[in-house]
């Protein structure tokens, strides 16, 4: 797909590989909406990088429908939407005070995969309306899962289960969104540097980097974001998982 000048939504906007890949968007000549909970985050990453923030819980149905609104009224049919809305709360199984709390596995679940299938339900409504662009193309829809979704470690059955799930509907989507001219692709990051690992100690992220086969370091949110836009870019592209690693396979803990 031509980029310049298409309207994109981009969840989890405000922080890491969201603000990343909505400031790669925008450079590129995208009309971009930044989304994300954190309202002051969101608003300050558009206001940096001239696009419209909007605060929005991804995991409610009605505050997603508001946030498409609103980058409608201002933008235009989305055509790109990057779910990275996300948290990555870890827990064992049988802890310290016990069983994992049920409410626990659920808050992660709800966000980072119910959130995810919200914000695509309503995007592939909203593209399947929209004009055909060339080759009779209405939009794409990245989502966000993590390597966890294929070698969980300790502590993470939630985050592993939730990004699994991401995996999982994103072949069924492409399928259905087919007819439509949607695409739908996953990535999967490894290990990025983002605020996340910015709270670890220097020698914590330098090991966690020296772990990686090749390049032994950190991902870049930037290269997150030029994956992102080689996939809007590549229109034969579609109904798969991209693993963003560096080779890293991760170990049990
Ligand atoms: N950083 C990594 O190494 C890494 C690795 C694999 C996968 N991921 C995934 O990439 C995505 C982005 O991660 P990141 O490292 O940039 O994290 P981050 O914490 O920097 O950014 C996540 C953003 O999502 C927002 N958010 C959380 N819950 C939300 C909700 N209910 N509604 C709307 N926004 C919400 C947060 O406010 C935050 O701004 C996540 O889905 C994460 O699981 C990250």
């Amino acid at each position: 797909m031509q980029i310049s000048g298409l309207a994109a939504l981009v969840t989890g906007g405000g922080s890491g590989l969201g603000a990343a890949t909505a400031a790669h968007l925008a450079g590129l000549g995208c009309k971009v909406a930044v989304v994300d909970i954190n309202q002051a985050a969101a608003e300050a990453q558009a206001e940096r990088i001239g696009g419209l923030g909007i605060a929005c819980d991804v995991a409610d149905a009605e505050s997603g429908e508001a946030a498409f609104s609103r980058a409608r009224a201002a933008h235009g049919p989305v055509r790109i939407l990057v779910n990275c809305a996300g948290v990555g709360t870890a827990g064992r199984i049988v802890g310290r005070d016990g069983p994992l709390k049920l409410d626990a596995f659920e808050r992660v679940i709800r966000i980072n995969l119910i959130g995810s299938f919200n914000m695509l339900r309503l995007a592939a409504a909203e593209m399947s309306a929209a004009d055909p662009l060339e080759e009779n193309e209405r939009g794409v829809i990245i989502n966000t899962a993590s390597i966890a979704a294929y070698e969980g470690q300790v502590g993470q059955p939630a985050y592993a289960a939730s990004k699994g799930g991401v995996v999982g509907m994103t072949l069924p989507a492409a399928r259905e969104l087919a007819r439509a001219g949607v695409r739908v692709m996953t990535i999967a990051p490894g290990l990025f540097h983002t605020p996340m690992v910015d709270g670890l100690p220097p020698d914590v992220q330098a090991s966690l980097g020296a772990g990686i086969p090749y390049p032994p370091r950190l991902g870049q949110p930037g290269e997150y974001a030029a994956l992102v836009e080689h996939i809007v870019r590549n229109r034969f592209l579609n109904g798969e998982v991209i693993r963003l690693d560096g080779a890293l396979r991760m170990t049990p803990r």
